[in-house]
């Protein structure tokens, strides 16, 4: 029997991925950058067991939904058919952040999958390998695999042997923060996949988001370089704006924010306006997540705890890739 443990952390875009140019190998149309989290991460353990007559998935010791299940099982099969091992495996996982909040990342999730069950089935997987692995997991997975600030070029090849992460930067270059905002959830959000799909198909704006992509690629990547807070921030909220303007212009329109969520934009943009350096990202979801300086952190995170609306704050910094536990 098989086994091995791993852990990866979350990471959130500072340009963001929406939209894809390969539904079945999930590669995406755009390129990404990001910053993995210090402390917000999944733990993953796979055992392959001869004695099994289906995959299992333990989550936070619970047997996960039906649907969870399969789609792990699906990933084990690709997992399964790059390594010859025939059997089924058990697999439990564990979130140290609230899975509930709506926060819970399909990145760290299927980054510590594709480590733990490679290793288990007795592979010594290459980057390459490990992130088109992650990637049929979740289009935002393969950037958890290294740490600090990650590209994950968009790629031309059909086979998407040029999507591979590339860390732009390690952690320990750039000490910021990131102020994570939990909103009270409203109705269940439209998961990224259809959101992008409906996106591509019916919004009259997908065009012009792809073309702007290279642009921001480049500034983002050159202010994370140079340490220029005022020109990533500016970046970083352009990007997510566009994104949920090119989500909202899908018809029906894919529209993640409720009323807390509205709350916490303007009350950044007014701190901002008193002369706070602040800039907020937004995922498929409510949360506001606010980039600062680690001065700031406390002062914004106090600020924003208070607000009607927001139910947790959470505050991370620049954190390390995934890695395989003893
Ligand atoms: O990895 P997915 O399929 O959950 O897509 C992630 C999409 C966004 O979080 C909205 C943006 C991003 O780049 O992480």
């Amino acid at each position: 029997m098989g086994s091995a443990t791993a852990h990866a952390n979350t990471n959130i875009a500072l340009v963001k991925y929406w939209g894809k140019r390969d539904t079945d190998l999930n590669l995406p149309a755009v390129s990404s950058l990001s910053m993995t989290l210090s402390t917000m991460g999944t733990t993953t353990r796979v055992t392959f067991d001869p004695g099994l007559r289906r995959d299992e998935l333990l989550l936070d010791d619970h047997p996960a939904p039906e649907a969870a299940r399969a789609r792990t099982s699906r990933f084990l099969d690709l997992v399964r058919e790059a390594s010859g091992v025939e059997s089924f495996a058990s697999v439990r996982t564990r979130n140290n952040f609230p899975t509930a909040s709506g926060l819970a990342s399909s990145a760290s999730g299927f980054a510590a999958l594709a480590l733990a069950a490679t290793r288990a089935a007795g592979m010594d997987a290459d980057l390459a390998t490990l992130a088109s692995l992650a990637r049929r997991g979740s289009g935002s997975a393969p950037r958890s695999l290294l740490g600090g600030f990650v590209a994950l070029p968009a790629g031309q090849a059909a086979d998407g042997s040029d999507c591979i992460p590339r860390q732009v930067a390690p952690p320990e270059h750039w000490d910021l923060r990131l102020v994570v905002t939990l909103t009270a959830s409203g109705a269940k959000t439209v998961g990224s996949t259809e959101g992008m799909e409906r996106t591509r198909l019916t919004s009259p704006y997908y065009g012009a988001w792809i073309e702007e992509n290279a642009r921001a690629m480049e500034a983002a990547s050159r202010a994370v370089v140079e340490r220029d807070f005022e020109t990533l921030g500016r970046v970083v909220e352009a990007s997510c704006f566009r994104m949920h303007a090119v989500a909202l212009s899908a018809e029906p329109a894919v529209l993640y924010w409720n009323d807390g969520t509205v709350r916490v934009i303007h009350r950044v943009r007014s701190m901002r306006d008193a002369g706070v350096r602040c800039w907020l990202t937004m995922d498929a979801g409510p949360h506001v997540k606010v980039l600062c300086l680690p001065g700031d952190a406390d002062l914004i995170a106090k600020d924003l705890a208070a607000m009607p609306g927001v139910q947790g704050v959470l505050v991370e910094r620049p954190g390390p890739g995934a890695e395989v536990l003893p």
